[in-house]
C-alpha cells in the first residue's frame, strides 16, 4: 500500500498534469484563431498527452490501494503574442513539469517507495521527450524569423501529427 506523503504528492501531479492539458488546449485555442491549424493540431494531441499521464498516475494511486484525488486546477492563460511566444511557453512549462517529477522521485527516494520510484522513471524519460520535442519546434520557429512560407510549412509539417496512446506503444 502506498504511504500517505506519496500519496498526496502523486494527487497533486494529477492535477499538475491536468494543468498542463488545459495549457495545451488554450494554445490550441490561440493557435486556431491565428489560423495556424497544424500547430493547434500539435498543441491537442499534447492536451491528450498530458490527460493520458493525468490519468496513468490516477490509476497508479488506485492500483497501489490509495485514495485517488481531482482537485482544482487553475484556469491558463489564453493570449500569447505569436506562434513562437506560445511555444517558448510550452517550452518554459515543460520544464517546470520536469522539477515536479524530479521532486515526486525525491519524495519516492526519502520514503524508500521502491514501487514508486521504477513508476517514476517513466516519467522521467518522458520528460526528456517532452522538453527535447518543444524546444525543436522552438528553434524551427526562431530560425524563420518573419518567413510566412516557412510558418505554413511548419504548420503543415506540425498539422501531422497523431496520438498514440504510449500504453499501446513501447513503455
Ligand atoms: Fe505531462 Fe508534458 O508533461
Amino acid at each position: 500500500m502506498i504511504n500517505e506523503k506519496m500519496q498526496n504528492a502523486f494527487n497533486d501531479q494529477v492535477a499538475a498534469e491536468f494543468y498542463s492539458s488545459y495549457l495545451y488546449l488554450s494554445m490550441a485555442a490561440y493557435l486556431e484563431d491565428n489560423d495556424l491549424p497544424g500547430m493547434a493540431n500539435w498543441m491537442r494531441v499534447q492536451y491528450q498527452e498530458e490527460t493520458f499521464h493525468a490519468e496513468k498516475i490516477f490509476d497508479y494511486v488506485i492500483e497501489r490501494d490509495g485514495r485517488a484525488e481531482v482537485k482544482a486546477w487553475e484556469a491558463p492563460p489564453k493570449e500569447w503574442k505569436s506562434a513562437l511566444d506560445a511555444f517558448e511557453d510550452a517550452y518554459k512549462h515543460e520544464q517546470k513539469v520536469t522539477a515536479l517529477i524530479n521532486s515526486l522521485m525525491d519524495v519516492a527516494l526519502a520514503e524508500k517507495d521502491h514501487a514508486s520510484q521504477v513508476f517514476l522513471q517513466w516519467f522521467v524519460n518522458e520528460q526528456v521527450e517532452e522538453e527535447a520535442s518543444v524546444k525543436a519546434i522552438v528553434q524551427q520557429l526562431k530560425m524563420l524569423g518573419d518567413s510566412k512560407a516557412g510558418l505554413f510549412q511548419i504548420d503543415r509539417e506540425l498539422g501531422q501529427r497523431t496520438f498514440t496512446p504510449p500504453a499501446a506503444a513501447a513503455e
